[in-house]
């Protein structure tokens, strides 16, 4: 009788050890601008769950496995996830994160080279009670020319009303739950990265 063999994934990339931090994955072969790369998977659970698995109190430095889908979902790439949860963030990334029908997907942004780390931008969401602390806490190590110093996303600024754009879609990945109580609202500012996606051609 053959030898039975457990049927893994064919993805463009390998996790190993990241200059960024901890583990990141690297393309194994070109990507091409637009492929969709992988799906981030992993148990669906509640932003108020997400909370009790992460508590960010505990963390002297943040690390979650979470990605919001939208106020009532997120996603805990930790538990059932796949190798998505090891794609690190940059401020420059290559690639982006998309929610389509309540699944977030990866696609590479531009073409990608072997070796290459994937990272696409996490972009924790920024509120005005965001301190230096905060950005500490969230501290980047992308190293990219264009870091921002912090995974928090830019600060907004305040432009004088242009005319309407139509809109994109948008997923927000999280470190530690979405949305929280208003006793823990500004905690819950800093608990959650949106990325900007916009809906993109298929691989
Ligand atoms: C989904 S994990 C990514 C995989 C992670 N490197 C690991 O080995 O577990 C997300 C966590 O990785 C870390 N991380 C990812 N990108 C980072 C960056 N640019 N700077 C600092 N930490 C980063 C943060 O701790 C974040 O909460
Ligand atoms: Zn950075």
């Amino acid at each position: 009788m053959p030898a039975r063999t457990r049927q893994t994934p064919d993805y463009p990339f390998e996790i190993r050890r990241s200059a960024i931090q901890g583990r990141g994955a690297f393309a194994t072969r070109r990507i091409r601008p637009g492929q969709r790369i992988i799906e981030y998977t992993g148990e669906r659970i509640t932003p108020e769950e997400g909370d009790r698995r992460y508590e960010e109190d505990g963390m002297g430095r943040h690390h979650t496995f979470l990605f919001t889908v939208d106020e009532e979902t997120c996603v805990d790439g930790k538990k059932g996830g796949n190798e998505s949860r090891y794609i690190n963030h940059s401020c420059d990334p290559n690639c982006e994160a998309v929610i389509e029908d309540g699944r977030i997907w990866i696609y590479a942004k531009r073409s990608i080279q072997p070796g290459a780390e994937l990272a696409y931008d996490y972009q924790y969401e920024r509120t005005p009670q965001h301190t230096k602390e905060d950005e500490e806490f969230y501290r980047c190590l992308c190293g990219t020319a264009k870091c921002r110093g912090t995974i928090l996303a830019p600060a907004k600024k305040t432009r004088a009303p242009r005319k309407a754009s139509p809109k994109k879609a948008s997923a927000k990945k999280t470190n530690s739950g979405g949305a929280k109580k208003a006793a823990k609202a500004s905690k819950a500012a800093k608990a959650t990265k949106a990325t900007k996606a916009a809906k993109r051609s298929r691989a």
